[in-house]
């Protein structure tokens, strides 16, 4: 078999395996080398896919027990943990199997086994069993992903201290949950296990959720949760974790104070970031230069400081998303092959699949009033939409901030149901550089959620209709 290619792509995550479709698309010989013995990434095998399958099962079972009788339904539920757990493991299998066969359908070549750069445009791929075998690419893309980190003090053992990993296979409801960081991982994860039963409470260093949104957003989504019966601390520092009996001990304080604080749960979710994974790749002796955070350094066009040698993904600045790093496959697998590629970070739009929803595009208000921009601010209620009413999702909101000057939307922000599904309309409206009067304007069916985002819209032009 010749093992030479013009693209050599390690990791077949989000960034990796789009970049590779793409280059065969652009006729380029293509391979990629993944460690694990499936494609897809963290995405397809422990991350956006598993999640969200439990997400919608979890949501279904908690509407069944306290929402269906709203509507005249009365039943009672049963859970059936390991079927849950068996209709995710069958969406992952169907998905990484999906990627399987694109990559033959578009003639990318796969290998697995652990890949690291050995060389001027060389990729030596490590098997788990069987030989050793040696690539040659003119062109190398680095789309290693990431990995769950932890805080010191804080052990994860997978066991009782578990990462999102194991929070997806828990084969039983623990009566009671700590999750430590409340942010997208913490939410979602602890979302699932809270609808299943679990008493869940969060441990966040800052004063609010999700620290990176809207802060009107934060303070919706803590009273949606808080409704939910979740329980925070906000504000504190967790110190360490210690395995007691059959739990685990968090020790915490609130920030600004010494005086340590105990809280006793059967499992602890750690929750805190994740950081980028370069083990075993070889970056260090192929002289590819990382950043004090330990992502590899690119350039605006995903070079990195070693000729020839490309990152993508989860393993560079920027969020940690998917469709973030599929829109940067697609685009270095486009100047590779000498087209413009290019990827717009001003419209790269974030969901959290909780309940109500959460999705954004853009800049947050607070990093207007940062940045000294001078905007307009337009908000509708779910409350006041036909739709919600008859869904009985009234919780949450949508908020549109346009330029003063120019009208120009400058970032959107939605609490509430589906919201994940409209923030696709504004990140298009952004992309084609729209206005709060081009949205104003542009007629939504009704009865439908979308209003919301229109009467935000026209309230931001200051001719609100409905509320
Ligand atoms: P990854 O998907 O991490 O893929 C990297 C791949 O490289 C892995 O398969 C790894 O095995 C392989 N690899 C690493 N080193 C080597 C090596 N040396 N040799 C060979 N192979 C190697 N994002 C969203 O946008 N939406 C969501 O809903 C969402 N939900 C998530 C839920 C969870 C629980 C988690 C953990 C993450 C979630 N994310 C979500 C984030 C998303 O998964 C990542 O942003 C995305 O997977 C990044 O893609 P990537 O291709 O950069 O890396
Ligand atoms: P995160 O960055 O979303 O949240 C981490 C939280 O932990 C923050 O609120 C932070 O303030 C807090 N924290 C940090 N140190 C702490 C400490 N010592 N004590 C208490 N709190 C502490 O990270 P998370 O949830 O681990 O997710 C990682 C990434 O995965 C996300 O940033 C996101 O990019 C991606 N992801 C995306 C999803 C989506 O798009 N729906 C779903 C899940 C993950």
């Amino acid at each position: 078999m010749d093992h030479s290619f013009d693209v050599v792509i390690i990791g077949s995550g989000p960034g990796g395996y789009v970049c590779a479709i793409r280059c065969a698309q652009l006729g380029l010989k293509t391979a990629v080398v993944e460690r694990w013995p499936t494609f897809g990434g963290t995405c397809l095998n422990v991350g956006c896919i598993p999640s969200k399958a439990l997400l919608e099962s979890s949501e279904l079972f908690h509407r069944a027990e306290v929402e269906f009788s709203k509507h005249g339904i009365e039943v009672a539920p049963k859970l059936h943990l390991s079927k849950m757990l068996k209709r995710k493991e069958k969406i992952v299998a169907s998905n990484t199997r999906g990627v399987s066969g694109l990559f033959k359908k578009n003639g990318v070549t796969a290998f697995h086994g652990l890949g690291r750069i050995s060389g001027s445009g060389q990729v030596t791929v490590t098997p788990a069993e069987g030989e050793t075998v040696v690539l040659s690419g003119k062109h190398i893309v680095i789309a290693t992903g990431s990995e769950a980190s932890s805080i010191p003090g804080v052990e994860i053992d997978g066991e009782r201290v578990i990462s999102s990993t194991e929070a997806l296979e828990l084969s039983e409801v623990p009566e009671t949950l700590a999750v430590i960081g409340a942010g997208v991982i913490g939410m979602e994860m602890g979302s699932v296990w809270n609808r299943l039963g679990s008493k869940v409470t969060v441990f966040e260093y800052m004063e609010r959720l999700f620290p990176f949104a809207d802060e009107d957003i934060s303070k919706q989504a803590l009273k949606s949760f808080k409704r939910q019966k979740f329980k925070f601390h906000l504000g504190v520092a967790v110190q360490r974790t210690e395995l007691v009996d059959d739990g685990v001990k968090v020790v915490y304080v609130t920030r600004g104070s010494d005086e340590e604080q105990e809280f006793i749960a059967d499992k602890v979710l750690v929750s805190v970031g994740r950081r980028p994974n370069t083990d075993g790749l070889g970056a260090g002796e192929a002289g590819v230069a990382l950043d004090p955070r330990g992502r590899v350094e690119i350039d605006d066009h995903f070079r990195t400081n070693v000729s020839g040698i490309y990152a993508i993904g989860d393993v560079v600045k920027g969020p940690m998303l998917a469709h973030k790093a599929e829109e940067e496959g697609i685009a270095v697998a486009e100047l590779i092959a000498g087209k413009p590629g290019h990827v717009n970070y001003d419209a790269i739009p974030n969901v959290i699949y909780t309940a109500p929803e959460i999705a954004s595009v853009g800049k947050t208000e607070e990093e207007l009033k940062k940045a000294g921009v001078a905007y307009n601010s337009g908000q509708f209620p779910f409350l006041a939409n036909g739709r919600a009413k008859a869904m009985e999702a009234k919780e949450g909101f949508v908020k549109l901030l346009s330029d003063a000057t120019t009208d120009r939307i400058l970032g959107v922000h939605m609490i509430g149901p589906y919201v994940g599904e409209m923030i696709a309309e504004m990140t298009l409206a952004m992309e084609f550089g729209a206005t709060a009067e081009d949205v104003a304007r542009t007629c939504h069916p009704h009865p439908t959620l979308t209003e919301v985002v229109r009467e935000a819209a026209l309230d931001a032009v200051g001719r609100v209709i409905h509320f």
